[in-house]
């Protein structure tokens, strides 16, 4: 949610920054901003991408060694060339660039409206700017210290980067429930909102933690707190990420290029932590709370979008591999309401960015409530994998496109893992059986690649129906969560109207809609309930519904009901959704291009959602 990218040292800046802000664009992308220093501070900002910003500088001098830049995904005030950043202070003291959401700002509004402030736009970082100015020009006092003060009064969210007109050769940096590294150069730092625009200048990172206040020169950093005036020593780190990893490489889009990757993320999801020879999982996140999970008498998972729905299929995983009962929670819901958690509860978020502000809340009351708290992220270093007590990294590498698709196979694949290693562990998994599964999930990469080698065929569906306006997704068991995931690939990337149900629930109210014009997709693998989806297939034929369903290999039945059907090879029962759910990305993303969408920037998404 917004992109934050600073720069200071002895470079041109914009060159950095402009790069930096294509990096996050991912982050939100309603409008774009830039601010450079060259004895005085020009801004540049704009409505648009970050390419109408760069159109928009193209003819302008920006030369300077200190400067910063937004991208924005609207919170609060539209998206408008006075609502994006750099938002300057009304006295022009200080350039503010935010990230999250200020709660108090209209409080902090109605305060300086009184002092004869007046605003240009709506936002509640144009507050937040303005309130710092009012602090530093009451106390004619440093921009170091008006900045703490203010952030000392401030409820809510940021991560941010200030400049001050009278300090100029310096940033302020400062983050609470908004992330922001800090790469360390030779001579010059640079501030991003994820660590994707600094990998390409250096690995020498700094995580700043909540509370903590960067004061940055070229050659020197002070990190201090929000409300503590002594200097701590920051840890650096070195990041394991490498350019490649975050550019398209010959793909058209970043989602067709993660979902190509799945085999390989996938494997990277168990390398090291499955052994055949040995027969044995290791999860080494987890070592230290294994006694206490095998114990577990319940297991929370919470998450958002697509990690939710990874988290039912961990639902049925954790079920019938362990027999630990399991209930999956929205993030968003959890938080309000007053769920019952106990003590020996094991609470498991699940979080691609592990930034999104829903899950996180919902960790930090199952932390008061004195659960063991796990998370399931795929971003080293992010807030989730830090506020939680153990947890198992996905490894899928950077995911950009808007749409989930490897955090949801690499996912999956870590709580198959888990439930695997917990059924042994409490004896409910023969040792045949547990070998079973164990060697299925090794093959799984081979198996992804040989449906995406068939990629084609799914072109050819998508062609067929890129013009439908609303499709049903439905499964059963296992498949019933991919179904609800095929249905949120569709909708939220071709905006194609789309929702997923157990096929059962079908006649209980969705069939209603079935009629010529209303594609079906069935995910009718040959399971326990493959005869039960059968039926579910032929209600749908009765009334003249479209029907494309994804089939074991070989199936003979549905072929003959089906108007179209893709197949999957064949795996344990446990594992399909690894395999069931790259036909429905494949789909959605040829419909997506066929309709002309723009489908790693969607409309109105971001892809890590930092605010409530
Ligand atoms: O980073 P997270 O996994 O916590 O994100 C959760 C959702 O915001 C995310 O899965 C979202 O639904 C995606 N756009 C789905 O493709």
């Amino acid at each position: 949610m917004c992109g934050i990218v600073g720069y200071i040292g002895n470079k041109e800046a914009y060159p950095i920054l402009i790069n930096g802000l294509k990096r996050l664009e991912y982050r939100g992308y309603d409008s774009a901003g830039i601010a450079i220093y060259n004895g005085e501070t020009a801004i540049y900002k704009c409505k648009g991408k970050v390419s109408d910003l760069e159109h928009y500088t193209s003819k302008k001098s920006l030369v300077g060694f200190v400067g910063m830049g937004h991208t924005r995904w609207a919170t609060h005030g539209e998206p408008n060339d006075i609502n994006a950043h750099p938002h300057q202070s009304m006295y022009g003291k200080f350039i503010l660039i935010h990230n999250g959401i200020i709660e108090n700002y209209s409080q902090l509004k109605k305060i300086l409206e009184e002092k004869g402030y007046r605003f240009k736009g709506e936002t509640d970082s144009e507050v937040l700017v303005n309130f710092i100015e009012y602090i530093y020009l009451q106390g004619k006092t440093t921009a170091e210290i008006a900045v703490r003060a203010a952030l000392s009064k401030v409820i809510g969210a940021y991560g941010l980067v200030i400049m001050c007109s009278d300090e100029p050769e310096q940033l302020i940096a400062a983050r609470k429930g908004s992330p922001l590294v800090i790469g360390v150069g030779d001579g010059e730092y640079f501030i991003a909102s994820d660590a994707t625009p600094i990998v390409e200048h250096t690995k020498s990172v700094i995580f700043l933690n909540d509370d903590d206040v960067a004061i940055i020169r070229k050659d020197e950093l002070t990190l201090k707190t929000v409300k503590n005036d002594k200097i701590i020593q920051p840890t650096i780190h070195q990041l394991d990420l490498d350019v490649d990893e975050i550019e398209k490489n010959g793909f058209d889009h970043f989602m067709l290029k993660e979902i190509f990757e799945q085999p390989r993320a996938i494997h990277d999801t168990f390398r090291g932590r499955i052994s055949l020879e040995k027969k044995e999982i290791h999860l080494g996140g987890l070592y230290n709370v294994l006694p206490r999970l095998v114990e577990a008498k319940r297991i929370i998972i919470v998450g958002c979008g697509t990690s939710w729905h990874a988290g039912l299929v961990g639902e049925y995983l954790f079920e019938e591999l362990a027999r630990i009962p399991v209930e999956v929670e929205y993030g968003s819901e959890f938080r309000y309401r007053n769920p019952v958690i106990y003590e020996d509860d094991i609470v498991i978020a699940i979080s691609q960015s592990g930034e999104t502000a829903d899950t996180l809340a919902a960790i930090q009351l199952a932390k008061q409530k004195g659960a063991l708290v796990l998370g399931i992220c795929n971003v080293v270093g992010s807030s989730i994998p830090r506020e939680t007590h153990a947890g198992v990294y996905t490894h899928a590498g950077p995911e950009i496109g808007v749409a989930s698709t490897k955090a949801f196979t690499s996912q999956v694949t870590v709580l198959a893992m888990m439930a695997i290693l917990l059924g042994k562990k409490r004896n409910v998994l023969s040792n045949e059986r547990y070998e079973q599964l164990l060697t299925a999930l090794a093959n799984i990469p081979d198996k992804i690649e040989k449906i995406l080698q068939n990629s084609e065929k799914v072109k050819h569906i998508a062609s067929i129906y890129q013009n439908a306006t609303n499709c049903l997704y439905l499964g059963r068991g296992y498949l019933y969560p991919v179904a609800l995931e095929g249905a949120l690939k569709l909708k939220e990337i071709s905006y194609i109207h789309a929702e997923g149900y157990p096929a059962a629930e079908m006649k209980h109210g969705p069939i209603a809609l079935i009629d010529e014009n209303m594609p079906v997709v069935f995910i009718a693998t040959q399971d326990k309930t493959y005869e039960k989806i059968i039926s579910n297939i032929q209600e749908v034929r009765a009334r003249k519904g479209t029907i494309i369903a994804v089939v074991s290999e070989g199936d003979t039945k549905i072929k003959e009901m089906a108007h179209h059907t893709f197949e999957i090879p064949h795996t344990e029962e446990e594992l399909i959704p690894l395999l069931a759910v790259i036909p429905l990305q494949l789909l959605s993303y040829y419909i997506a291009v066929m309709r002309g969408c723009n489908v790693d920037q969607p409309r109105n998404l971001a892809k890590s959602v930092t605010v409530e």
